[in-house]
């Protein structure tokens, strides 16, 4: 039988070493993050990262949503694997974090790749809905509390066969521990049993980063 692993992270670094090479702005979006002290905690892990390059490849993804971009990483991680005719549209409510972002678009000669519309994310879902934009690919990793919301939008907005992916499901291991029953995990924990019960997407939760799940509308 096969033992589930423990990931620490030397065990992440090491799959790191034996698995990719980043781009000389992913690292330099780490390192500004790294700096950033408590906070750096809410960019996608560098293994999520490559499983998202490699999903967009499989697949030919060419045009993909994001909601929660914070100083670029993901954006940027997916933007370098898309092709020339690919666009991310990205949305977060932080002017600060989403200049920063946008400088290491420039940076990486992305910025015509990746835009980042400024705002509460549900109205700018909303928006997009109404000038009837899809989606080949949609990346939630916002505000947790808006998560149920965020996903009926991202349904509406995914081509038939197209990805949603979300961040945070397994809250740092909490949602299986009976004892934590704090705001963010219960909330977690509700959503995970809303995805599962949901029959318009197929789906799967991988143990990568801080937990994601992975649908395929069907
Ligand atoms: C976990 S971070 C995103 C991390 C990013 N995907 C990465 O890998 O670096 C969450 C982001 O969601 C944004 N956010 C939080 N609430 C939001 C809302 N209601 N609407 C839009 N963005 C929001 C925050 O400003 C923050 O940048």
């Amino acid at each position: 039988m096969i033992k589930n692993l423990k990931i620490d992270e030397k065990l992440e670094k090491y799959i790191a070493d034996h698995s990719y090479k980043l781009h000389p702005i992913q690292k330099e979006i780490i390192n500004y993050n790294n700096k950033l002290g408590k906070i750096k905690k809410l960019q996608i892990s560098m293994t999520q990262a490559y499983f998202f390059q490699l999903l967009i490849k499989m697949n030919n993804i060419k045009k993909i949503l994001e909601i929660g971009t914070f100083t670029g990483f993901s954006a940027l991680s997916m933007g370098l694997v898309i092709p020339k005719t690919g666009k991310i549209t990205c949305l977060d409510l932080n002017k600060k974090t989403s200049d920063i972002a946008m400088n290491f678009f420039k940076k990486a000669n992305m910025e015509k790749k990746i835009k980042i519309i400024l705002g509460p994310a549900i109205n700018n879902l909303k928006k997009l809905q109404k000038e009837n934009k899809k989606f080949d690919m949609i990346f939630i990793d916002a505000d947790k509390e808006n998560y149920k919301k965020y996903f009926d939008k991202s349904l509406k907005l995914v081509k038939k066969n197209g990805y949603i992916l979300i961040d945070n499901v397994l809250w740092k291991g909490d949602v299986s521990d009976p004892d934590k029953n704090d705001r963010l995990t219960t909330l977690m924990r509700e959503f995970n049993s809303f995805i599962k019960r949901d029959d318009r997407i197929e789906k799967t939760i991988l143990p990568l980063g801080d937990g994601l799940t992975i649908c395929r509308k069907v």
